[in-house]
């Protein structure tokens, strides 16, 4: 097992650590001391993992894979085992699984006998680097994603990379898009590590898999720290996701993976760094050139219709009358600048 410093995520009484490394879903037993009962919750392709972990007594539930399936009916399935296994408050919910099973699994704590504690056992890059961290947690309606949740911070993180060894490869990519937003969000020095490592992490390296996952968490848990329930700061995590979502909800939920739409929608703000002035067009090639150096889709013209257009205005119903854009700027510098879809738009047509 890899000794690695934690990374830690300060929220005063809240506050955990992220561990990183080899071998470390082992010490869940250890992470669990003190509850009462363990629930163990995971979908059909990360069951295995979760059932090498389980022992006698815990609660195991089962959901089912995909976006599709990130509804409330797979939440009731976790109140539902828990209750009829008689779980008190001092029991702890754990995802074993990726963003799906982890933002389920973490509303379900949320909710369960008004809030139990919930631990997390990522198992795919996006969830590594993402998802698993900073406590946001919810499911899907007819309406859009992720429209009902809850801020519940988990009270452990491990990070094991050899549970990405069962992880297509298309989806380990798919994370590396999550792990290109932090950098560029980060600074010069790790869009400078990600150029490096590009070749490496799109071939699944470990020690440079490892080394992405501590940059994008210590990245996220900065922001995280500073504005915990997204009031401000934390917006600049959706830097590339406008555009994305807006991809990943006409392709049909589940037909374009989150990250790969999120690539795309780093690409397309990028441009709209370069027609606001934010941005040169040195840099916003740069970004381009890493999206497709990690394996991740570039092809966004020809992805650009009507309805990607029609997903990015339905946000802005929420917003108010102008969509809240976050504007790259050269690593390191974000803009939030209010903008009509007309304007992106215009910014990201060629
Ligand atoms: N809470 C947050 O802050 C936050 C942040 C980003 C994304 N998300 C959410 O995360 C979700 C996307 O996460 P995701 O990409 O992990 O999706 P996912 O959970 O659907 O996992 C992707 C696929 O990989 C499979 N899988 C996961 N781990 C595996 C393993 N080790 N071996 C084999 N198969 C494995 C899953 O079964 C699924 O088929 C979205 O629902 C998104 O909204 C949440
Ligand atoms: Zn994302």
């Amino acid at each position: 097992m890899v000794r690695e410093r934690p990374v830690p995520v300060p929220l005063g009484e809240r506050s955990y650590a992220v561990e990183i490394g080899v071998g470390v879903r082992r010490r869940l037993r250890a992470r669990l001391a003190g509850a009462s009962r363990a629930i163990l919750v995971a979908d059909s392709n990360t069951a295995p993992w979760r059932d090498a972990l389980a022992e006698a007594g815990d609660v195991r539930v089962d959901l089912e894979e995909g976006e599709a399936h990130k509804d409330v009916a797979a939440v009731a399935r976790i109140w539902d085992a828990a209750l009829d296994a008689s779980v008190d408050r001092r029991a702890c919910v754990v995802a074993v699984g990726g963003g799906v099973v982890g933002d389920l699994a973490g509303f379900a704590a949320a909710s369960l006998l008004r809030g139990v504690a919930f631990g997390q056992v990522p198992t795919s890059l996006l969830a590594m680097v993402d998802s698993s961290v900073g406590g946001k947690t919810g499911f899907n309606r007819a309406q859009g994603k992720n429209l009902v949740g809850a801020f519940h911070q988990p009270r452990f993180v491990l990070c094991d990379v050899e549970t990405l060894s069962t992880l297509p490869a298309e989806e380990r990519v798919a994370g590396l898009a999550e792990v290109l937003k932090a950098a560029w969000l980060d600074g010069e020095a790790a869009v400078a590590a990600l150029e490096r490592d590009a070749e490496a992490l799109r071939a699944g390296d470990e020690a440079a898999t490892i080394g992405a996952i501590r940059r994008s968490v210590a990245l996220k848990a900065r922001v995280v720290e500073a504005d915990e329930r997204e009031a401000g700061q934390r917006m600049v995590l959706n830097l590339g996701h406008t555009v994305g979502h807006g991809l990943e909800a006409a392709a049909g939920y589940g037909a374009l993976r989150h990250g790969e739409a999120v690539g795309l929608g780093l690409v397309a703000a990028a441009r709209v760094g370069v027609a606001l002035g934010d941005l040169d067009a040195e840099q916003a090639g740069r970004l381009e050139r890493l999206v497709g150096a990690l394996g991740l889709p570039v092809d966004l013209d020809r992805r650009l219709d009507e309805a990607v257009w029609g997903f990015v205005g339905a946000d802005k119903k929420r917003a108010g009358a102008q969509i809240r854009f976050v504007v790259p700027g050269p690593p390191g510098t974000t803009r939030i600048a209010p903008l009509s879809v007309e304007a992106i738009r215009a910014a990201v047509a060629v």
